[in-house]
This record gives C-alpha cells, sequence and structure tokens, in this order.
C-alpha cells in the first residue's frame, strides 16, 4: 500500500460520517415503490454518492415508463422531503462510531480536512451533527457541475484547500465516490466491504477502524 506525507483528507458525508446513507435509501425505497419501480439494496449500491436528479433517472429508468420534466422535479421533492422528515432530528449521538475521533486524530497531526458531498442537504446534516467547524473547506452541490463518479468534487476540495491530488486522499463509502476519488488520482480508502468498494485502494469497515499512521510515510 502507498503511504505518503499526506497533508489532508478529503471526506465524505453520506454512509461516512453518519448512517444517512440509510436514510437516502428508505426514501428512494419509498419512491420507487410509488412509481412501481423494482428497488432492493444492490440497486441502491449505484445510486450512492450520485445527485438527486441522477439518481431519480436511474429510478425512473428503471420502471420502464415515461414522465415529464415536471413530474420528475415533484418526484424529486417529494423524496427530498421524505429525506428530511428522517434526518429532522440528527445530533451529535448520530455520528458513527469513530468518526469524531477521526477528525480530531486528522487536524491533531496537524494536517486538513475537507469534506466533498453532493447532497443539497450536506450543511444542515454536518450542522445538527455539530461537526461543520471540523472541516478547512467544505463542497457540495452548490459548487459544482458534476456529480461523482466524475472527479471534480474532490479536486474542488483540494483546490479549495491550496493543495495538489496527491497531497490528499479520499474516504468514501459508495462506488461513484470511490471512481471519482481514483479519477482525481488520489488514494481512496474505501468504507464498507471490498467486495462492493472493488476500486478502492484499501476497505475499512467503519471509521472505528481508521488510524491516520496506516496512511502516512
Ligand atoms: C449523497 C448521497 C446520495 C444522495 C446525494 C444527493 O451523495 O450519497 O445518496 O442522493 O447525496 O443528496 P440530496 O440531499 O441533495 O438529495
Ligand atoms: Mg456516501
Amino acid at each position: 500500500m502507498r503511504k505518503y506525507d499526506y497533508r489532508a483528507v478529503i471526506f465524505d458525508l453520506d454512509g461516512v460520517l453518519t448512517d444517512t446513507a440509510h436514510y437516502h435509501y428508505l426514501a428512494w425505497k419509498k419512491l420507487a415503490e410509488s412509481v412501481g419501480a423494482s428497488f432492493d439494496e444492490a440497486f441502491n449500491e449505484q445510486l450512492k454518492g450520485v445527485d438527486r436528479m441522477g439518481s431519480l433517472n436511474l429510478i425512473l429508468a428503471a420502471s420502464g415508463k415515461d414522465f415529464s420534466d415536471a413530474d420528475k422535479l415533484a418526484l424529486a421533492d417529494q423524496k427530498n422531503l421524505h429525506y428530511q422528515s428522517l434526518i429532522a432530528q440528527l445530533s451529535p449521538a448520530d455520528l458513527l462510531p469513530g468518526a469524531a475521533e477521526s477528525l480530531q486524530q486528522i487536524r491533531a497531526a496537524g494536517l486538513k480536512t475537507a469534506l466533498a458531498s453532493v447532497s443539497k442537504n450536506a450543511r444542515a446534516v454536518i450542522e445538527r451533527l455539530g461537526i461543520a467547524g471540523e472541516f478547512d473547506v467544505v463542497v457540495d452541490a452548490a459548487k459544482i457541475k458534476n456529480s461523482k463518479p466524475d472527479p471534480e468534487i474532490f479536486l474542488t476540495a483540494a483546490a479549495g484547500l491550496g493543495l495538489t491530488a496527491d497531497e490528499c486522499f479520499g474516504i468514501e463509502d459508495s462506488i461513484a465516490g470511490i471512481r471519482a476519488i481514483k479519477s482525481a488520482n488520489m488514494f481512496a480508502l474505501g468504507i464498507g466491504s471490498p467486495v462492493v468498494l472493488t476500486g478502492a485502494d484499501v476497505v475499512i469497515a467503519g471509521l472505528h477502524q481508521f488510524s491516520l499512521q496506516d496512511y502516512l510515510r
């Protein structure tokens, strides 16, 4: 494994720092059922890290029916309202095990931290989790044109930190996110299963297994 003098770590949010990936799953499942599209955990893996309209288009394509642009906007709003009701009560207790400790470890070692989430709800989520102040740079949907798997979000985060891509590494739970990190020419740490995240350089089960020293030269 490549060890390096990294100067920053770029975190995905949903499914890495908190289990909101599960809430996205529940909200998309309900939406998919309402339009008669089949939906399961395996299909959901393709949606993780993909922006709202991109995810909706994948679900609607699976339904085999046609939808107007107005229908699509209404369905996307419906999903988002459901998702927002699920995250309304988020608090610091919803940080995944090891999340707060990983951020502290990285900052204590003098490295920088950034957030790279294509979610339009990212700002609200980090505020409710009490970690909004833990990032030197936050890149969300408002700051990019192309969703993961495009590398834009990770490259924008690195540029915001004033660093080159190889000085940063990325942490992701999604297939699209790992592809984005690798396309940005960064080291990719996967969170989840190595069977799913085949493109990652290393995969750990969760941030409770994260130790910065494993990656530093
Ligand atoms: C993240 C999640 C996706 C979600 C996307 C857009 O990337 O992994 O599951 O669809 O954000 O989220 P939003 O909150 O903008 O609908
Ligand atoms: Mg994620």
